[in-house]
Formats: C-alpha cells, sequence, structure tokens
C-alpha cells in the first residue's frame, strides 16, 4: 500500500509544502517572502506574518497538484526546529490541527537532518536535465551549509545524525550574505554572488584565511578581512567596488569554497568515508557544486550534489524525514513545542 506524507516547512521565510508518495515527489510548492529584501534580511515578525498569509493556499496547492484529495494523506510532517520560533508556530500549528481532522498521525522533523535526508527524495522526472543517481548509503559525510549553520555531519542513519565540526563563528551562507551587504548588493546575497562570480576572476584578491584545528570552520575572519579591504579601497577609490564588482565577488566566493573544501578533505581522511553529500542553501553554489564534484574524482569519493530544488528551504525534504519516521511508527503528539536551535 502507498504511504502518501504531507511535509510542512516554516522555519524560516520560505512557506513550503510538498506531497511524496513513499519516497518519490509528487508536488513541492515553495512561498518565498519579498517583504525581507528591503530589510536587508529577515525580519521574524514580518516572517512568520507572511507565513500565516501563505501557509493554507501553499498547502492546498501541494496537495492539488500531487493529485490526490487530503483524505489520502497517511500522516503530516512538520518542521519542528531549529528555527524562527514565531515561524515555526505558523507551520506546527497548522499541522496538529490538520491531523487532527484528518485523525492521521503528526511527525516531528528536524530541519537539519531533514536538509541531508533531501538525497533520498526521489523525482519522477530528472532533475536539471541530469538522470537523478540513486541515494547514499549509510554511513555517509555530509557538508551542511546553510544561512544559519555549518556542519560535518557523520550520517549513521536517518536520525543517527553525529557533528564532527561545524563553524565556531558565522555560518557560510551568512558570509555570503554579509559579504553582498558590504557590497552593497540585495538579500540574500549568496545567489547574487554567484551570478555575479561567474565573470570574474577568483585570484584577483585573497583575503585572510583561517587557522583553525580539526573539524570546525571560523568565518568571522574573513569577513572582517573583506570589510577592512573593501573599506581601504573605497578611501583610495569611491568607485573601487563598482569597478571591481565581479572580481570581487569571484574571490569572496573562491575563499569561502577553500574553508569548506579543505575540511571535507579532512574529514573524509579521518573517518575513511568515501561518500560525500552537500546539503542546505549554499549547496546551490555552482562553484561549490563545481569543486565538490572535482575534489570527488581527485580523491575517489562518490560525490552527492542535490537538485536544486532541495538546495534551499523546501517541504520534500520534510516529507522525506517524515517518511522515514513514519516506517518505523514514530510519531509525535498533539503537545509538540518548536525549538530555536538543535536539540
Ligand atoms: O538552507 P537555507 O535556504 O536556509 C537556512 O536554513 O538558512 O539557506 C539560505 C542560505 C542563504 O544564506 C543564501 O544566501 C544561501 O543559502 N544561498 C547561496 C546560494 N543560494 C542560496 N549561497 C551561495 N550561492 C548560492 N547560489
Ligand atoms: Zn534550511
Amino acid at each position: 500500500m502507498n504511504t502518501y506524507i504531507l511535509g510542512i516547512e516554516s522555519s524560516c521565510d520560505d512557506t513550503s509544502a510538498a506531497v511524496l508518495q513513499n519516497d518519490m515527489l509528487l508536488s513541492n510548492v515553495i512561498a518565498g517572502q519579498e517583504v525581507h529584501r528591503s530589510f536587508g534580511g529577515v525580519v521574524p515578525e514580518l516572517a512568520s506574518r507572511a507565513h500565516q498569509q501563505n501557509i493554507i493556499p501553499v498547502i492546498d496547492a501541494a496537495i492539488k497538484k500531487a493529485n490526490i484529495t487530503k483524505n489520502d494523506l497517511s500522516a503530516v510532517a512538520f518542521t519542528q526546529g531549529p528555527g524562527l520560533l514565531g515561524s515555526l508556530l505558523v507551520g506546527i500549528s497548522f499541522a496538529k490541527a490538520f491531523a487532527l481532522g484528518l485523525n492521521i498521525p503528526l511527525i516531528e522533523v528536524d530541519h537539519l537532518n531533514a536538509h541531508i535526508l533531501a538525497h533520498f527524495v526521489r523525482l519522477p522526472q530528472p532533475p536539471d536535465g541530469i538522470p537523478q543517481k540513486p541515494a547514499p548509503v549509510f554511513p555517509f559525510l555530509c557538508l551542511t551549509v546553510s544561512g544559519g549553520h555549518t556542519q560535518l555531519v557523520l550520517v549513521h542513519g536517518d536520525e543517527e545524525m553525529e557533528i564532527i565540526g561545524q563553524t565556531i563563528d558565522d555560518a557560510a551562507g551568512e558570509t555570503f550574505d554579509k559579504a553582498a551587504k558590504i557590497m552593497g548588493l540585495p538579500y540574500p546575497g549568496g545567489p547574487v554572488i554567484d551570478r555575479l562570480a561567474k565573470e570574474g576572476d577568483p585570484k584577483k584578491f585573497t583575503f585572510a584565511k583561517p587557522r583553525i584545528a580539526g573539524l570546525d570552520f571560523s568565518f568571522s575572519g574573513l569577513k572582517t578581512s573583506i570589510l577592512y579591504f573593501i573599506r581601504d579601497e573605497l578611501k583610495k577609490d569611491e568607485a573601487f567596488i563598482e569597478k571591481n564588482k565581479t572580481d570581487l565577488c569571484a574571490s569572496i566566493q573562491a575563499s569561502i569554497i577553500d574553508i569548506l573544501l579543505k575540511k571535507v578533505v579532512s574529514a573524509a581522511k579521518a573517518t575513511g568515508i568515501r561518500q560525500v553529500a552537500v546539503a542546505g542553501g549554499v549547496s546551490a553554489n555552482s562553484a561549490l557544486r563545481k569543486a565538490l564534484l572535482d575534489a570527488g574524482e581527485k580523491h575517489g569519493w562518490d560525490v552527492f550534489i542535490p537538485p536544486f530544488q532541495f538546495t534551499t528551504d523546501n517541504a520534500a525534504m520534510i516529507a522525506m524525514a517524515g517518511y522515514f519516521k513514519f516506517n518505523k511508527g514514530e510519531f509525535g503528539s498533539q503537545n509538540a513545542t518548536p525549538y530555536a536551535r538543535k536539540k
């Protein structure tokens, strides 16, 4: 018998709903929130209000697009955390009411685990025109890089995730966003830097490199180095950013990727694991994707790059994490409360 899981994601500024038939994606609807753009970052209060407006139309669209009715659903999986509490509450409240109304189980999902489990979602059509490769096999290594997190995770199972390295200060996505802000580029800066970097020289400018032992990351030194360098250059030439925009983007991007890649290489060596995956919003970065594939060839890894639609926040990954738990009979309760930070 088929299992139909409705996934609901509302941890930050994207309201998303998806339906899976077992591990096959039937729909994945995402409503972004333009309202934050002029503030240069996500405004929590505005995010929860926008989720409240979006949630019903997004869920309705996901169920219709999946070509099922709500009565076909086997369970409702929702993001419990980490994330913005006011945003999470919108998704959780809806999920509780919907599951109660349909008399089906609720499933609590951790957002970061779900980013990694996105690799297990099967697509009816080849993603991005490339045939979908089989999912990784446990255990594998995953670099999770998003706006709020940068972690190296040893993935033993769908819930057995061992963090073997993480940032001690800023996250990789945050570094992209802050660098973009320094250059006067719009939020979120990651995709903008990615696009402009394609025209630039990644070796034109060099910035401070962190010296952090082990598998942890640090990005605050790089951020300060970018800030001071640009500030000094602007004193000499007011048009410095405008004249060097693409080279700045390419050089900043190359520095971030260099920091990430070095630790992935160390982690693969330390664990002896040769399956390497990447997850989270920054895994949409074209240069990071290429750098990982190149490193895979060099070091003999099997590299797993997610389809674009599963890189930034989406509910397909939430439904997938829900499907794993559904098969184990691990259900949540009406008492579930959101959490802001990783449990
Ligand atoms: O996973 P995500 O959608 O939300 C969080 O859970 O944080 O990640 C958002 C982050 C933002 O910092 C954004 O700038 C970054 O992912 N991002 C990118 C790209 N697309 C999104 N960073 C670099 N290159 C991209 N193409
Ligand atoms: Zn995320």
